[in-house]
């Protein structure tokens, strides 16, 4: 995963909030939106006015223009519609050329390869860092109400690797059914989850460098009261995290030291917690959130 374009109707609330809280250094696009720079790449998350805020892309990365001839071949014969972006709209995402496209539950999907980079790290405000590079810039939520055609497409058609599954027990009796797939060492990329959510993604998630980095970020967070949940260390991906409340109802999940898998040797697994421990409510703890 390249970079996630999240559509906002508070683009100058994310302008404090993701040097203020996230530790991230914010950038003007060409195009009006707000470039969130993690790491060397020109922006991982890009806010992009809108008059509601929902996800406009999850991008994926390929490696050059054979890779996503590869790929719009294998998405087409599968059926599935691929639209070309224009050369204007490459420009203002900073790459040579990308293709849109809807997975089987109408979550928007990019795939770019090339994109612009000045060589130069990130000024990041709270010095620190971001897991990035080959694992991609971490792992979003895709809403899928028909879970199974959801799987089929990213396993068969995207070439995504099924890493786990899970099953949770909510409060009301239902169950929660999820499946976790990846595309590199990452654990997961991209969870699906059975539920469903008119505004697409609620929660991407993303990785600090080291334990320092994710402390100092989850103390500011806490402070700003902006706190969804306190730690925990979910059981897929033994990532020690917390959830924090972002501008226009987006969540963040902010962790670190998450599990690298190899392929060579991974069996999946069907899980029956979340987590080994923690996630408590932070608003039982008496943090209130900021939407
Ligand atoms: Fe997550």
């Amino acid at each position: 995963m390249g970079v996630v374009r999240l559509g906002s109707t508070v683009v100058d609330e994310w302008r404090r909030f993701a040097p203020d809280i996230l530790g991230m250094q914010v950038v003007d696009g060409l195009d009006g939106s707000l470039l969130l720079r993690m790491d060397e790449r020109p922006y991982r998350i890009a806010i992009v006015p809108d008059d509601t805020d929902r996800v406009l892309a999850s991008a994926f990365e390929v490696r050059d223009r054979k890779a996503l001839d590869v790929a719009v071949r294998e998405i087409e014969a599968a059926g599935v519609a691929v639209k070309h972006g224009t050369a204007e709209e490459a420009a203002i995402r900073q790459v040579e050329a990308f293709v849109a496209l809807d997975d089987p539950n109408g979550n928007p999907l990019e795939i770019f390869y090339s994109q612009a980079v000045d060589g130069l790290q990130a000024q990041l405000p709270h010095g620190g860092g971001f897991v990035t590079g080959a694992l991609g810039c971490g792992h979003v939520v895709l809403p899928s109400a028909d879970l199974d055609a959801a799987f089929d497409f990213f396993t068969n058609v995207m070439g995504f690797r099924h890493r786990d599954s899970m099953a949770i027990n909510l409060p009301n009796g239902a169950s929660l059914r999820l499946r976790f797939i990846g595309c590199n060492a990452r654990h997961h990329t991209i969870a699906l989850t059975a539920s469903q959510s008119p505004q697409g993604l609620r929660h991407m998630m993303i990785e600090a460098d080291s334990i320092q980095t994710f402390g100092r970020t989850f103390a500011r967070a806490r402070e700003a009261g902006v706190l969804k949940t306190e730690l925990g260390q979910h059981s897929n991906d033994e990532v020690l995290s917390f959830y924090l409340f972002c501008p226009g109802g987006y969540e963040i999940e902010f962790g670190v030291h998450g599990r690298q898998v190899d392929d060579a040797t991974w069996l999946t697994r069907d899980l029956t917690q979340l987590s080994f421990w923690g996630y408590w409510p932070a608003a039982a703890l008496g943090q209130v959130g900021a939407k």
